[in-house]
């Protein structure tokens, strides 16, 4: 069985850490992931995308996280990260899934309310979580393209009132973060942030971490971030890691060693973003 993530994020809301959500796309870099959070006796979440879901096919995908929890003795929950279809949705969380994000956030404020309730009373059949955004990030995280003059930040009353009408379990807030690596030095809005938390109780989540300093990230969990999500800085570790084998060592044929570079990359990061989140020994 795979688990909601209702309790995780509950557990660290009260005592003022983050769950990391690492973006993972294949056997490799789960195993990587779950194996560094248990060395750390940390919560931790696999991040699905769409796309993660098309390339590793969904079945795949559900028993390698199954059989992730059950062999680590540490929460491991597998989300599904940035899912704009209610079908999909549904299919998923029938084939198991228990902890989804519905990104409506595209869309006009009354449709974003529907659908996300639409999704809430699905999921509650089944116990599953449900996260859902207000506002809009920029940059890029797989088939998600924002341009910079298409975000918006979350408004803190609009946000309370969609949280009561559509009973989500976690709030994605818009803040100046953005999916993808920042030009400059970004620039977060902790008044937001501050207003947001004054009108709504149930946890937040932090989109677009890969490129943020630890101490920002921190500030942000001292002001109710209960989740990271981060997927660029592992996607930059793990093919820089395997690029560098491969230089040095161009006649490798064997993905059994190819990979060791990458995945040993991945890993590192992986600790620095569970220290950051505080997340660490909460086990
Ligand atoms: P980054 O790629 O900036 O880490 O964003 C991750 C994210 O928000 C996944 O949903
Ligand atoms: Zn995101
Ligand atoms: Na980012």
């Amino acid at each position: 069985m795979l688990i909601s993530t209702e309790s995780l994020l509950k557990d660290a809301q009260e005592k003022g850490y983050a769950v990391p959500a690492f973006n993972i796309h294949n056997l490799e870099t789960i195993k990587a992931v779950v194996e560094k959070a248990d060395e750390l006796r940390s919560p931790v979440m696999l991040a699905a995308t769409p796309g993660t879901i098309r390339y590793m096919g969904a079945d795949y995908l559900l028993q390698i996280a199954e059989t992730a929890n059950r062999k680590h003795d540490i929460p491991v929950s597998l989300h599904l990260d940035h899912h704009e279809d209610l079908r999909d949705i549904e299919r998923l969380i029938e084939l198991g899934a228990r902890s989804v994000m519905i990104d409506a956030s595209h869309k006009p404020f009354e449709e974003n309310v529907e659908t996300v309730r639409d999704v809430v009373k699905f999921a509650s059949r089944f116990g599953a979580s449900v996260e859902a955004e207000l506002g809009r990030l920029t940059g890029m995280e797989d088939d998600l393209h924002v341009d910079e003059n298409d975000g918006i930040y979350t408004n803190p009353l609009q946000a309370r009132e969609f949280v009561e009408r559509t009973g989500i379990d976690s709030l994605a807030v818009a803040i100046g973060t953005a999916h993808g690596l920042y030009k400059g030095n970004p620039k977060l809005d902790f008044d937001r942030l501050r207003e947001i938390r004054k009108e709504i109780h149930i946890p937040l989540v932090l989109h677009g971490a890969s490129g943020l300093s630890s101490e920002t990230v921190q500030r942000t969990i001292e002001m109710g971030i209960c989740k990271v999500n981060i997927a660029t800085e592992l996607k930059i570790a793990y093919s820089s890691g395997l690029k560098d084998y491969l230089q040095k060592h161009p006649n490798a044929n064997d993905p059994r060693e190819y990979f060791s570079d990458g995945i040993n990359a991945l890993k590192q990061v992986v600790e620095n973003k569970i220290k950051m989140c505080g997340s660490y020994n909460r086990v």
